[in-house]
């Protein structure tokens, strides 16, 4: 998969295709942030496929290919078995369908943690393969000389600490981050560490409120809050999470829309008209010309 395929607006059935505009660039999402204050709040929210990204694009700034496609996308427990192939063949759908915002890709688990320099290759291939702007990995100041290492060759990254899914074996779950003194000082002492070393966001996931704001306030880069605060320079959250495609949801979702309802009701009357002979219609059917 190469993001040198483009959509054919011809015969995809992607329509309508979103009007080419100039492309939002990292250094003008990092400069919304001034003085510790981000006038305009940064939207983003993860995107997986081509459609996703066109209907999703016109609204947002960062399109963020989350490894939390193994579970939304694959079924998977958790975000450890997705692959870097995976990351790739999304990232390049997402790249496809989007115009406007800034995509990121994440870095899936083992891709990146070793050595900067087993980073900097999977990340390269992130960006070649896919025509993303920018690549996400989580980890706090462990991860701080890899930051480094990969914006000074070109590669803009954004850290995620507090929650960090990919760690979930050692955490032992997903509850909220911060609750104790120690807890707290580390994710704000992370952050800082990872804006200091170049990242041009950091993401803040499931942590006590005040927490995500000593965040925001400690570091220049921007700060998206998930599961975080109201006063993070913006915000992230998984597209079916808050579409309502599933039914449990983390506390910190709040759920737009009920579009499992939908596609189950739609789906029931496909199959009542299937089994009745209703479907397909004359207007469904070819009849001969003349
Ligand atoms: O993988 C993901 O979707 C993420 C976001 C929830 C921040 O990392």
């Amino acid at each position: 998969m190469s993001t040198t395929f483009q959509l054919d607006t011809s015969t995809s059935r992607a329509n309508p295709t979103p009007a080419p505009m100039k492309r939002l660039t990292v250094p003008a999402l990092r400069r919304r942030k001034q003085d510790g204050t981000t006038a305009e709040p940064i939207v983003m929210l993860t995107a997986y496929t081509a459609r996703q990204a066109q209907l999703l694009d016109p609204h947002c700034d960062l399109l963020l290919v989350g490894d939390s496609l193994g579970q939304v996308i694959y079924g998977l427990p958790s975000s450890v078995p997705v692959t870097l192939e995976m990351m790739i063949n999304h990232g390049a759908a997402v790249v496809r369908g989007s115009w406007h915002a800034v995509v990121a890709v994440d870095m899936p688990y083992g891709s990146y943690e070793q050595s900067p320099e087993q980073a900097f290759a999977n990340a390269a291939r992130l960006m070649k393969e896919t025509g993303c702007a920018a690549v996400k990995l989580e980890g706090g100041a462990v991860m701080a000389p890899t930051v480094a290492f990969l914006v000074a060759r070109g590669i803009p990254v954004i850290g995620h600490v507090g929650l960090t899914p990919q760690a979930v074996n050692v955490l032992g779950g997903y509850n909220a981050r911060g609750r104790s003194e120690a807890e707290a000082a580390k994710i704000v002492s992370d952050a800082k560490a990872l804006a200091d070393a170049g990242a041009f966001a950091v993401v803040v996931e499931g942590v006590v409120e005040p927490i995500a704001i000593a965040v925001t306030e400690a570091v220049d880069s921007i700060v998206i809050g998930i599961g975080g605060s109201a006063r993070c320079d913006g915000q992230v959250l998984v597209i079916d999470d808050m579409v309502g495609m599933f039914e449990r949801v983390p506390r910190f979702v709040k759920r737009y829309a009920d579009v499992a309802t939908t596609i189950s009701d739609a789906v029931q009357t496909y199959a009542a008209e299937v089994r009745a002979r209703t479907f397909p219609g004359v207007e469904q059917t070819y009849q001969p010309k003349g």
